[in-house]
C-alpha cells in the first residue's frame, strides 16, 4: 500500500511518532494488537514497526521510531528523511506477536521503544475487560514515549513505570513480578535484546513454560558466532543443488542461482524468510523461532541460519 505521512511528532527523546493514512482517506486493512507493518524506506531499506494505536482504528496506522545510534540505516532514514506529506510503501499488517486467549492475566513487559506493541495490546486488553499489568522500563523519564497517554488512560493503575535513574524501590523486580502470577498467566516482552533476554531467562529460571512466553525482537539477539563453513542446499521441487560458501547466506547463494526468497530484516528476527526444511539439520541462528520450534528442525530462516549437515533439503 502507498500511504501518506499525515503527522510526525516527538514522543520522547530520540523517539518520533509517525501517523500514516490512505491517500484517499479510505479505511485501512484491520490489524490486531501486536501487529506490525513493513515500511519501505529511502535507500531500499525495509523495516518492521509495531502498530501502537488502538487496534479498532481504521483510519490510520501509528508507529514510533527510536533514533538508534547503532542504526543500520532504518531509524536514521525515518528521522532524517521522512517528512509530513510524503508517501511511503507499507505492507499489510502482520501479527507475529498476538495476544493469547484464555482467562489468565497478561503480563506485559516493555523496554524502551518496546512499548509500541504493548500500548496497542494494553488498549485491547482493557477494552475486553481482561486482567493485565504493564511494566514499562526506561533509562529516564524523558525517554518514555506515550507516558501521558498511559497515565491518562482508564488502565493507568495497571501501568508500572520503572526508570533506570530513579529510586531503587521503583525499579523492576522481575522475580517479584513473576512470583505474583499464577500458572495461567502469559508473559509478553518487547524491547532491547539485553532486556528481553533478562526477562525471558528470569521466567525460565522460575519454571515458566515456553508456551506462556511471547516475545517480539526489534533486532537480532546476541549469539555466539558458530563456525560458518560451507554446505549445500537442495531444492525438493527441482533437485537443484547450490553450494553455500562460508561468506554467503543461503538467501544470497540461492539468489545467485535464480531462486528468490523474500526477506525483510535479514537478521533472523522477523520470520519473513521462514522456509520449510525436509532433510538435513539446520544450524539455527535466528531469534524468531522458539527453542521448541528449532528443535523440530523442520523450518529455518535462510537469511542468517546455516546447516550442521553437509546438505539441507528445502521445501522450495
Ligand atoms: S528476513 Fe527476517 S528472519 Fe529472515
Amino acid at each position: 500500500m502507498e500511504l501518506r505521512i499525515a503527522a510526525m511528532r516527538w514522543l520522547a527523546t530520540e523517539i518520533i511518532g509517525v501517523e500514516l493514512v490512505a491517500l484517499d482517506g479510505s479505511v485501512l486493512p484491520p490489524f490486531d494488537a501486536g501487529a506490525h507493518i513493513d515500511v519501505h524506506l529511502p535507500g531500499a531499506l525495509i523495516r518492521q514497526y509495531s502498530l501502537c494505536n488502538h487496534p479498532d482504528e481504521r483510519h490510520r496506522y501509528c508507529i514510533g521510531v527510536l533514533k538508534d545510534a547503532a542504526s543500520r540505516g532504518g531509524s536514521r532514514a525515518v528521522h532524517d528523511q521522512l517528512r509530513v506529506g510524503q508517501t511511503v510503501q507499507v505492507s499489510a499488517p502482520r501479527n507475529l506477536f498476538a495476544l493469547q486467549g484464555g482467562a489468565g492475566r497478561s503480563v506485559l513487559l516493555a523496554g524502551g521503544i518496546g512499548i509500541t506493541p504493548m500500548l496497542s495490546m494494553a488498549q485491547r486488553l482493557a477494552q475486553q475487560g481482561r486482567d493485565f499489568e504493564l511494566h514499562y522500563c526506561v533509562r529516564s523519564k524523558g525517554r518514555a514515549a506515550f507516558i501521558d497517554t498511559l497515565h491518562n488512560s482508564a488502565f493507568a493503575a495497571q501501568v508500572h513505570l520503572h526508570v533506570d535513574d530513579g529510586a531503587a524501590q521503583q525499579k523492576l523486580d522481575m522475580a517479584g513480578v513473576l512470583a505474583a502470577q499464577d500458572d495461567q498467566a502469559h508473559l509478553y516482552v518487547c524491547g532491547p535484546t539485553g532486556f528481553m533476554e533478562h526477562v525471558l531467562n528470569s521466567a525460565r529460571a522460575h519454571q515458566w513454560p515456553e508456551a506462556r512466553l511471547h516475545r517480539e525482537y526489534f533486532a537480532a539477539a546476541p549469539r555466539a558466532e558458530g563456525d560458518a563453513g560451507s554446505f549445500e542446499v537442495r531444492l525438493r521441487s527441482t533437485g537443484l543443488q547450490v553450494l553455500v560458501p562460508a561468506d554467503k547466506t543461503v538467501v544470497q547463494a540461492l539468489e545467485e542461482a535464480g531462486v528468490f526468497i523474500p526477506v525483510s530484516c535479514e537478521q533472523g528476527f522477523c520470520g519473513t524468510c521462514l522456509t520449510a526444511v525436509l532433510g538435513g539439520q539446520p544450524d539455527h541462528r535466528d531469534s524468531f523461532l522458539t527453542d521448541a520450534e528449532k528443535a523440530r528442525n523442520n523450518q529455518f530462516t535462510p537469511c542468517c541460519s546455516r546447516a550442521k549437515s553437509a546438505v539441507l533439503e528445502l521445501d522450495l
